[in-house]
C-alpha cells in the first residue's frame, strides 16, 4: 500500500486557495446498488472516483451487470443480464456497503448468497437488523460456510412493517431498495434521516417509485414498478469530505474556499465550529473558512442525523488538540471508533479516554511529527491532518484506505498549500 509524506506546518495557518467537494461516497453506493433493481441502463453523474466505488462496480459485474465511466464523473450501470445471486466473496468481505446489494439482487432475483460484510473496523458490525427485517417479510434465511442464503417467498418479498432498533443507514437503505420490488408496501420505522438515504429516495421516485417521509423517522415503500432514470442522476455533494476541509480550514486556514457543496448538510458541523470560535461563511454552494486566533474547546457528541456525524469525529479531534481548554468527544454511534486516540497521544496530545465511547482532551498541544498507518477511511484522514498542523515530516501509510473515500486527496492539499507527497 502506498503511504503519504507529509511536511507539517508546525500550527502555522498559511493553507489558502480553492477545493471543490466530490459527490458523496455513501450516497452512490446505495444508489449504484439500487440500479440493479431497473433493467436497463442508469447513469449517474458527480461519481467520485474513489476505491469503494470501483469495488461496488466489481460487485455489481459479478453479479451481470456491467458498469463504465465515462469523463467528468459519469458512470453507466448496465443491468440487462443479471442472472447471478452470489455476491464475490472476497470484495463483499472487504466493503461493508456490499450489504446494499442483498436487497436489491433478493428483489430482482429471489435470492442471494453473500459473506458476513466487512469494511472499517469501527467496533462491531452487526446484520441481525438486515436479517430479522428480512425474516419479517417472509424471506428464509440459512448459513452455509460462512455465507448467508436469504431466499424471497415463490411469489416474492412480502409487505409489512419493520421496527429499527437503532437507526441503521444502510439498513434503511437496504429495505427501501427491497420494497420497491416487494408484493405489498413496507413501512420501515426508526429509520435514519441521513441526506444520502433522501438521495436514494430522490433516486428510486426518478425510476418511477413511490415512496413516502424519506428524511424522517418513518418510511413507506409501495411496490412499483421501475425503469431507468430519463436523465443522468446526479450524486449530491459529500458531506463529510465537506467537513473534512472546514476542520482543515479551522485548523490551518489563511483562507479556504469550499465549492460544490451542500451547507444544508453539515448544520451540527459548521454550529460546533461556530462555538470553538470558527466563522464559516456561507455563499449558496460555497463554504469559506479560516483559523481564529484562538479556538475555544467544545463538547462533541456524535448522534445519527442531523446531529454530529460519527465520520468527522475522529478529524475533528484533530481540531480539539488546537483548542484552549478542555473539550471532549462523545462518540455514541459505534464502539470502536477511538481507536486512533493512542497515536495522537504520541504525537503530544493530551488525551484521556476514559472507555471506548469517551476522551476528553486538554489543549492546545504542539503536535510532533510520527509515522503512522491509518486504521480506517476517516481515522486515515484525521491522521493526515495532524500530520499537517505538527512540526517535521510525518508518514502515514494505508494510504489505500483513505482513497476509499477521498478522491486525489494529495493534490486537493497540494492546491492548498500542504506539502504532500505519495509513495
Ligand atoms: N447496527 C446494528 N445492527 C445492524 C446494523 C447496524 O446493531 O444490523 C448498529 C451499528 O453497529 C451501529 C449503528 O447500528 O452501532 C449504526 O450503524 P449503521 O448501520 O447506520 O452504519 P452503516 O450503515 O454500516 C453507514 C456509513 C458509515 C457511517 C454510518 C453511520 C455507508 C456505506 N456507510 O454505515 O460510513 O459511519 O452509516 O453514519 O453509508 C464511512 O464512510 O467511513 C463510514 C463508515
Amino acid at each position: 500500500m502506498n503511504t503519504f509524506i507529509v511536511d507539517g506546518l508546525a500550527g502555522k495557518p498559511s493553507l489558502e486557495g480553492t477545493v471543490a467537494v466530490e459527490g458523496a461516497k455513501n450516497a452512490v453506493l446505495p444508489i449504484m446498488a439500487a440500479a440493479l433493481l431497473v433493467e436497463g441502463e442508469t447513469v449517474l453523474s458527480n461519481v467520485p472516483d474513489i476505491a469503494d466505488v470501483h469495488s461496488m462496480s466489481s460487485l455489481l459485474e459479478g453479479l451481470g451487470a456491467y458498469a463504465s465511466y465515462g469523463k467528468e464523473g459519469s458512470c453507466s450501470i448496465r443491468t440487462n443480464d443479471v442472472r447471478e445471486t452470489i455476491l464475490n466473496e472476497d470484495i463483499a468481505k472487504r466493503l461493508r456497503a456490499s450489504v446494499l446489494l442483498v436487497g436489491a439482487t433478493l428483489a430482482r432475483l429471489g435470492s442471494v448468497t453473500f459473506p458476513h460484510p466487512g469494511g472499517c473496523v469501527l467496533g462491531s458490525r452487526p446484520i441481525d437488523l438486515f436479517l430479522d427485517g428480512f425474516k419479517t417479510l417472509g424471506c428464509e434465511i440459512s448459513e452455509h460456510n460462512d455465507m448467508y442464503t436469504i431466499r424471497a417467498p415463490q411469489e416474492g418479498i412480502a409487505g409489512g412493517s419493520i421496527f429499527f432498533r437503532v437507526p441503521s443507514v444502510t439498513a434503511t437503505e437496504t429495505f427501501m431498495i427491497a420494497g420497491v420490488r416487494a408484493q405489498a408496501p413496507i413501512t420501515l420505522l426508526n429509520c435514519a434521516m441521513e441526506p444520502e438515504v433522501v438521495a436514494l429516495a430522490d433516486f428510486l421516485v426518478e425510476c418511477g417509485a413511490r415512496i413516502e417521509g424519506a428524511g424522517t423517522p418513518t418510511i413507506i415503500i409501495h411496490p412499483s414498478h421501475v425503469e431507468p432514470p430519463k436523465n443522468p442522476f446526479a450524486i449530491i455533494p459529500d458531506r463529510i469530505e465537506t467537513g473534512s476541509f472546514l476542520i482543515l480550514g479551522a485548523l490551518l486556514g489563511k483562507r479556504i474556499e469550499i465549492t460544490n457543496t451542500n451547507p444544508s448538510h453539515l448544520g451540527a458541523v459548521i454550529e460546533s465550529l461556530r462555538v470553538m470560535g470558527v466563522e464559516v461563511k456561507e455563499e449558496g454552494t460555497t463554504l469559506v473558512v479560516s483559523r481564529p486566533e484562538i479556538l475555544q474547546p467544545v463538547d462533541i457528541r456524535t448522534h445519527e442525523y442531523p446531529g454530529f456525524p460519527t465520520d468527522l469525529q475522529a478529524p475533528m479531534s484533530i481540531l480539539l488538540t488546537q483548542a484552549s481548554g478542555e473539550s471532549s468527544v462523545l462518540e455514541t454511534v459505534f464502539d470502536g471508533r477511538l481507536n486512533y486516540v493512542d497515536e495522537l497521544v504520541r504525537m503530544g496530545a493530551h488525551i484521556q479516554v476514559w472507555n471506548p465511547h469517551k476522551a476528553t482532551f486538554h489543549g492546545p498541544t504542539p503536535l510532533k511529527a510520527r509515522d503512522i498507518d491509518g486504521p480506517d477511511i476517516r481515522a486515515g484522514l484525521a491522521f493526515l491532518l495532524a500530520a499537517t498542523v505538527a512540526e517535521g515530516q510525518s508518514r502515514i501509510g494505508n494510504a489505500g484506505l483513505i482513497d476509499r473515500g477521498y478522491s486525489r486527496i494529495e493534490e486537493k492539499l497540494t492546491g492548498l498549500g500542504v506539502s504532500i507527497k505519495r509513495t
